[in-house]
């Protein structure tokens, strides 16, 4: 599983090319992988950001937040993860459809990207709403250009494109275009607020939850969410769901549940590093 490319996207955000012939061969947009990056190392979920099936290689985006991605981003070209796990998940189901909406909110773009060139590739006209806080935090922006009609930016200072949130932009869209999919991966919070913009316009409306996970097999129930009035798994059901049924209400409860043991576990690597 060695890395054979990294690239600094942005000040916390890296993206990595894996050697991972076995999982390129059975990569779909959609699927995930969980790493580790050494012994008794977290269980990190990480998207598929793109394959190659020829080369034989993944790509993969990793934020370094907490304790366990910010040593991961520390790898470097010629190291390789632990193991990989994959592909997980179920495959978006790619159709031609007509028009469809890709919405990004930061690092949400890395998961997006291969559904968007899957639907482009597939003759859908691809409008593609990219939204983040500040334009150093727009990533995969050539990737995203390359297969779109068009492309839009929303930064929450300014800095480029609409000042606000890609929310917005979204509304705009469909008041204007006659779309036929809208597609929304994101913080958990933008996801809810863009299909409260969707839902009066009827559009069906896609969302993939990055939920809580463990094993990624749906043994542990960690990524359990309620979609329709049921339990799902994102690991094993998803982690692509129609929007407009999930219950982000409880998930948005659930989310910062470890959130004190992340901060323990960052003091503590952190303290580390000093000593
Ligand atoms: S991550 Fe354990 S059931 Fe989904």
């Amino acid at each position: 599983m060695k890395i054979i490319q990294k690239d600094q996207l942005a000040p916390t955000i890296v993206r990595f090319v894996v050697n991972a012939a076995h999982i390129a061969a059975k990569a779909e947009p959609g699927h995930f992988v969980i790493v580790r990056h050494k012994e008794m190392g977290e269980r990190i979920p990480l998207t598929i950001a793109d394959f190659d099936r020829d080369a034989g290689t993944i790509t993969l985006v990793c934020q370094g937040i907490g304790h366990s991605t910010g040593e991961i981003n520390e790898l470097t070209t010629g190291d390789s993860f632990l193991d990989i796990l994959g592909p997980l998940g179920e495959p978006y189901p790619v159709k031609k459809l007509g028009t469809v909406v890709c919405v990004a909110g930061g690092l949400g773009v890395a998961p997006l990207y291969p559904k968007a060139k899957a639907l482009a590739a597939a003759g859908n006209k691809v409008i593609t709403l990219m939204g983040a806080q500040t334009k150093d935090m727009l990533i995969m922006t050539a990737e995203m250009e390359a297969i779109s009609e068009r492309v839009e930016y929303s930064t929450d200072d300014g800095s480029l494109g609409y000042k606000g949130f890609v929310t917005k932009l979204l509304q705009d869209v469909l008041e204007t275009e006659a779309v036929d999919e809208v597609v929304v991966i994101g913080p958990l919070p933008m996801m809810a607020a863009a299909m409260d913009v969707t839902r009066p316009f009827g559009v069906p409306s896609i969302v993939s939850l990055n939920t809580l996970m463990v094993d990624g097999t749906g043994m542990c129930g960690g990524c359990r969410v309620t979609v329709d009035g049921q339990t799902k798994f994102a690991c094993v059901d998803g982690p692509a769901f129609d929007g407009h049924a999930v219950n982000f209400k409880e998930i948005l409860q659930r989310q910062p549940f470890y959130k004190d043991q992340e901060r323990k576990a960052l003091h503590t690597c952190r303290l580390e590093e000093v000593i």
